[in-house]
């Protein structure tokens, strides 16, 4: 049988360092499905792989291969096929500033010689992680390389980047959910929620 799914209480977040809500989940499935409208334009007819920066962009990276796969009658976008890739880094350990040192976690764990590349990253701060990454997945040999971030704090950038798609243009402020930690707790957050650096 199957389960009515109804809109379930408000989640609190007991205790937790949080100011209150950047950018809604509504907020942030429309830039999704906006996104992949773009992307579905641009690559059409190209063998085309997500590659993924973990941990951050996890969720971003599986809502929006779901969306290319789903497709938008609004628009007229068809469903159409995506590969999908992973590679990890971090730089910023239990800080909320990063190091700019990055640091791999996980090698690229597939071949993405020949293909059409977009690498999805959940926020680009200083810049430092996707210069890095970018250099190292030239060296695949992709057909072509872009990037696709959710949130951009553009006024914290230090070294030059391309971003071909961006989400959502941000303020300088510590933010933690949808894929976002800090120290590694608060990737569960539905939502952009903003932490109270005063009280971490
Ligand atoms: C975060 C985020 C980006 C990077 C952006 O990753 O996911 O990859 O920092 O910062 P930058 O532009 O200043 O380099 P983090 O190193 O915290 O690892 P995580 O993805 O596992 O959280």
């Amino acid at each position: 049988m199957s389960e009515r799914l109804t809109q379930g209480p408000r989640i609190e977040y007991e205790g937790a360092p949080i100011k209150g809500e950047l950018i809604s989940s509504e907020k942030i499935a429309a830039k999704v499905t906006e996104l992949a409208d773009r992307i579905y334009e641009d690559y059409k007819g190209k063998e085309l792989v997500l590659i993924g920066i973990l941990k951050g962009a996890s969720r971003f990276k599986s809502d929006l291969m779901a969306e290319l796969g789903r497709g938008n009658k609004k628009t007229g976008r068809k469903p159409r096929n995506v590969k999908e890739a992973h590679l990890g880094t971090s730089s910023y350990g239990s800080e909320i500033t990063s190091s700019g040192d990055v640091k791999k976690t996980l090698e690229l764990d597939t071949d993405i010689e020949g293909k059409h590349a977009i690498v999805v990253e959940d926020i680009i701060d200083t810049g430092h992680t996707l210069k890095d990454v970018l250099e190292y997945l030239e060296g695949k040999g992709p057909a072509s390389l872009e990037v696709c971030v959710l949130l951009d704090k553009a006024k914290e950038r230090q070294v030059e980047v391309e971003t071909k798609y961006v989400g959502f243009e941000i303020p300088s402020v510590f933010v933690v959910g949808y894929g976002l930690d800090f120290d590694e707790d608060y990737r569960n957050l539905p939502n952009i929620a903003i932490v109270d650096t005063s009280r971490i």
